[in-house]
């Protein structure tokens, strides 16, 4: 923690692109299962997430939201952003946490190979990804499934599937969306050289391998005004696979991160996965890819992993690694983290109890009121 009298840099004010935050403190998109069969996001989505503007986040990243209806859905009950009951589910959701003064933007992600829904999940190329299924998220179990090699046709259908549900994520009054290139999902896949044994245009050297990405990014911002946010969230890790580093180091990522700044990415965001911020944002070799993509693209930079912790958000922070520090488990515990610091409060620790009844919005509700019970 700083000396008494000095303001942590995190309640510092910040900008994306053209967007004034009165702080650091960033909501990371968590999937919480809650949305209808169909999709549609709730009434208690809206209350859970306007917990968050209370609690002093500026910048909401809202869960993973799949952008077709037809191979990008990962889990059951996981909220789309493909039909007009989805897109008013969301209105209600972005309109509660304008009404705090926060501003929220929505992340898109398509599963690929890791659906745990869809009949043949579809990726880059027919490579069986490492790992099992997520538990927490019900559905298929076991293994995952071989995928069916994507056409050159179902690329195109998935990049306008992007554009179409950035189209209406404006129009449902969200501030932004992030582009999901991270953790194994279907972009990260196209990026990973092991899941991706394609030929160019799409397939090959690095700069082939982020080019969907890049495409997604740039058809984005030629269609959305050009205030809404269009930002990147990239990772070296997969869900299944902790331990995964880029093998070029800096060399893929001076590729990876030039290659979605030129696109017109409005920020980089680096996700952690359970070895924390230190260990998933830096190279094999220990440099820091955060504090790299700073100062090669210029872009703001979000930052994740464990930086609840104010002394690893101090040093993020002041030596230049990063504009923004994103919180995913303290906060799902604390929604009210940006204040508890700014009132110089503890934060309660993150326990995995908190999914004593599973991982959806509701079941924390339940477990919430037996504590306080
Ligand atoms: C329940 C849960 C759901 C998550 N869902 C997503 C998601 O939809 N999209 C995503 O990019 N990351 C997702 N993550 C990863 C978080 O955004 C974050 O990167 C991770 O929790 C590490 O940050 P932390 O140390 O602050 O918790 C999820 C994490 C959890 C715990």
């Amino acid at each position: 923690m700083t000396q008494n009298s000095e303001i942590h840099p995190a309640l510092a004010p910040g900008t994306v692109q053209n967007l004034d935050l009165p702080n650091r403190y960033v909501l990371a998109p968590m999937s919480r299962a809650s949305a209808t069969e169909g999709g549609v996001p709730t009434e208690d989505m809206a209350k859970y997430y306007a917990r968050f503007a209370q609690g002093g986040f500026g910048l909401l990243i809202a869960e993973g939201a799949y952008p077709d209806t037809t191979i990008a859905q990962a889990y059951a009950n996981q909220p789309g952003l493909c039909t007009d009951a989805q897109q008013a589910g969301w209105k209600q959701v972005v309109d509660a946490v304008h009404a705090h003064g926060s501003k929220i933007i929505l992340q898109l992600i398509h599963a690929g190979a890791v659906s745990q829904v869809v009949d043949a999940p579809h990726g880059p190329s027919p490579v069986r990804p490492d790992g099992h299924m997520l538990q927490m998220y019900g559905t298929k179990q076991g293994p995952y499934e071989t995928p069916v090699e994507l056409s050159e046709g179902d690329i195109t259908e998935i990049k306008a599937g992007f554009v179409q549900a950035a189209r209406r994520a404006e129009e449902a009054g969200f501030d932004g969306v992030e582009i999901h290139c991270a953790n194994g999902y279907l972009l990260d896949q196209f990026l990973t050289p092991e899941t991706n044994l394609r030929a160019a245009p799409y397939g090959g050297s690095v700069e082939n391998r982020i080019r969907l990405t890049c495409e997604i990014i740039s058809e984005v911002r030629a269609v959305c005004s050009k205030d809404f946010l269009t930002g990147v969230r990239l990772s070296q890790a997969k869900a299944t696979q902790p331990d995964y580093f880029w093998a070029g180091g800096l060399d893929d990522a001076a590729i990876i991160f030039s290659a979605v700044a030129e696109a017109g990415a409005s920020f980089i965001h680096l996700a952690s996965e359970r070895g924390g911020y230190a260990y998933h944002s830096s190279t094999k070799d220990g440099a820091r890819l955060t504090k790299f993509a700073r100062e090669t693209t210029g872009l703001p930079v979000i930052a994740n992993g464990g930086l609840e912790d104010c002394d690893l958000a101090l040093e993020v922070l002041s030596n230049g690694e990063a504009d923004f520090l994103a919180i995913g488990k303290s906060a799902m515990m604390n929604p009210d983290l940006p204040n508890r610091i700014a009132n110089r409060q503890a934060p309660k620790e993150f326990t995995f109890e908190l999914f004593s009844y599973g991982v959806s919005v509701s079941s924390q509700m339940k477990w919430e009121a037996e504590q306080s019970a």
